[in-house]
């Protein structure tokens, strides 16, 4: 039986005031709700915040990138380690916005998630279809394409110790998410392929589904047999959302 897991991905925004009111919320929210396992993933700067306010309770936090690198002149850029200095057990690997703001490739990011594994952070692995990738039918073709190349680069058995995240582009950010039957076929579809390297890995690796989740409609998408949790962008940054949603999962 797979354990579903929601994380937050705060993304850039936040400041030091109001994350103390948000985390400390999230805290009292889900104080009694431990069926399930919840990260927030905050910007570089807050992690030790995040850490003073999340340590010894039942919510972990993560970062949102890092290098590959374990050190060196890389202006501006975090290594695996620094994560893990201030608590971090997730790090988010390959989101959209990355792969498309800063030209992150498929390479690239399949040596992110090998760095990861290795600092002994739990990588989350988003892939994900463009609109017009959808629209061509192309959705299967891409998103296949981005699993290989990690899986590939790693192996199975250092791919089995991440997470994996579905988030279609399109839906991310615009209030309109997969329906549950999407989302649910595109997470069956992404367990077979992982299957036909080993079946155990694929039948207990976690699939999160993350575009538009919300209070409205996680319920129904954590429901579907092969989608194991959510990762959540705006609803994230609610207190009252965030703690519905992660209650959904629980
Ligand atoms: P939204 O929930 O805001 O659509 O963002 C999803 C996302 O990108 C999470 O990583």
């Amino acid at each position: 039986m797979r354990r579903k897991l929601v994380v937050g991905n705060w993304k850039m925004y936040g400041s030091l005031e109001s994350n103390k009111k948000l985390l400390e919320a999230v805290v009292e929210g889900l104080r009694d709700y431990r069926n399930a396992d919840y990260v927030i993933c905050v910007p570089h700067p807050y992690l030790c915040q995040a850490q003073t306010i999340l340590q010894g309770t039942n919510i972990a936090w993560g970062g949102q990138n890092m290098h590959q690198y374990e050190a060196g002149a890389f202006t501006g850029s975090v290594a695996p380690h620094m994560l893990t200095d201030f608590g971090c057990t997730h790090v988010i690997i390959g989101h959209s916005e990355r792969r498309e703001m800063a030209h992150e490739s498929d390479a690239l990011i399949a040596a992110k998630f090998e760095s990861a594994v290795r600092a002994r952070l739990t990588p989350i692995l988003c892939v994900g279809e463009t609109r017009e990738e959808h629209e061509a039918g192309k959705a299967h073709e891409v998103v296949g394409h981005q699993l290989d190349a990690v899986l590939e680069r790693v192996g199975i058995a250092n791919f089995a110790k991440g997470v994996l995240a579905y988030e279609p582009v399109w839906a991310i950010g615009t209030g309109k998410s997969a329906s549950p039957d999407k989302a649910q076929s595109m997470h069956a579809f992404l367990r077979y392929r992982i299957a036909k390297h080993d079946r155990k890995a694929a039948s207990e690796l976690r699939i999160i589904y993350g575009g538009s989740v919300k209070v409205t409609n996680a319920a129904k998408l954590l429901a579907q047999p092969d989608i194991d949790g959510a990762l959540v962008g705006s609803a994230s940054l609610v207190a009252e959302q965030f703690i519905l949603i992660c209650r959904a999962a629980n």
